[in-house]
């Protein structure tokens, strides 16, 4: 087993490199990722792995997407997105026509791509969606939009057949539900957030952290909100302490910073 010494030496040497605070996720989990990466790829241990993401980038780089789980598909768990269609977007909808949306998270973009779908063929306006994540390989492939056949398994046949046109083994998103779609690295942990969103969408993305790191996080994502607007969580992220963050939670898995007065979410169920 490596020392506790090289472990703090390779996390301090990605803090330097990219920013990253491998501290903040949990370590079990981690390390098991990273020492199998070492095996891959044919290093001697920890201390040689990062000599080589100290010297080179591209090690640092394939190492982040080695760590990175990316697993992802469009319409993930359905349930919550007839939820967020019938419930939620009316919801923000009653406030403002141009909703800003953040992807956070995003791995190679299908939540993005999936939220876009329902909004054009339901809720047509100018709307921004924003997809950020620490990965540049997945982040490469969100701007591609550019999905496998299973990613795309869980898309309505008629969504499918409306905003992607078949290339080859793969589907191809159209420019409709590109249009409103940007994608750029950002880290959770670290950078600062952009504030007055709508909807904050950060699914099976937390489950990586630590509970401390947890925390702060959500206590950012409630400042980076407008009143009103709505952080969706992932199905097994329940947030035990919203009401200390200040969210309500008038559905599950939908946390609401609340609005000034008396214009509360009153139609949820
Ligand atoms: C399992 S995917 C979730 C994708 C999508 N949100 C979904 O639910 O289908 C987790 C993503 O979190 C990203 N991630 C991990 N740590 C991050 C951080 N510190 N900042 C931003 N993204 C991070 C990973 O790169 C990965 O793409």
């Amino acid at each position: 087993m490596p020392a506790e010494t090289e472990w703090t030496h390779l996390y301090a040497t990605i803090k330097k490199k990219i920013g990253l605070d491998l501290n903040l996720y949990k370590q079990e989990q981690l390390r098991r990722r990273v020492l199998g990466s070492i095996e891959s790829k044919g290093f001697s241990g920890i201390p040689e792995l990062a000599k080589a993401v100290e010297a080179d980038e591209n090690v640092c780089k394939w190492l982040i997407d080695r760590l990175a789980i990316n697993v992802s598909e469009l319409y993930r768990n359905p349930e919550k997105w007839v939820e967020l269609e019938t419930k939620v977007l009316p919801m923000l909808l009653a406030h403002t026509q141009k909703l800003k949306i953040w992807s956070a998270g995003c791995s190679f973009g299908a939540e993005a791509h999936t939220l876009s779908c329902i909004l054009e063929n339901k809720f047509q306006g100018s709307h921004t969606i924003l997809g950020t994540d620490i990965d540049a390989a997945a982040l490469d492939q969100a701007k591609q939009g550019n999905f496998c056949e299973a990613d795309v398994r869980g898309v309505p046949p008629t969504i499918l057949d409306r905003y992607f046109t078949r290339a080859g083994e793969r589907w191809q998103a159209k420019d409709s539900i590109r249009k409103n779609l940007t994608f750029r690295r950002g880290d959770l942990l670290s950078d600062k957030f952009d504030t007055g969103y709508d909807l904050i969408l950060c699914r099976n993305v937390v489950i990586y952290f630590t509970e401390e790191a947890k925390d702060v996080l959500y206590r950012r994502f409630f400042e980076a909100l407008k009143p009103g607007g709505v952080l969706f969580v992932g199905g097994t992220e329940r947030i035990f302490n919203s009401r200390q963050v200040g969210f309500e939670a008038p559905l599950p898995f939908f946390y609401q910073r609340p609005l000034e007065g008396d214009n509360r979410w009153r139609n949820a169920s």
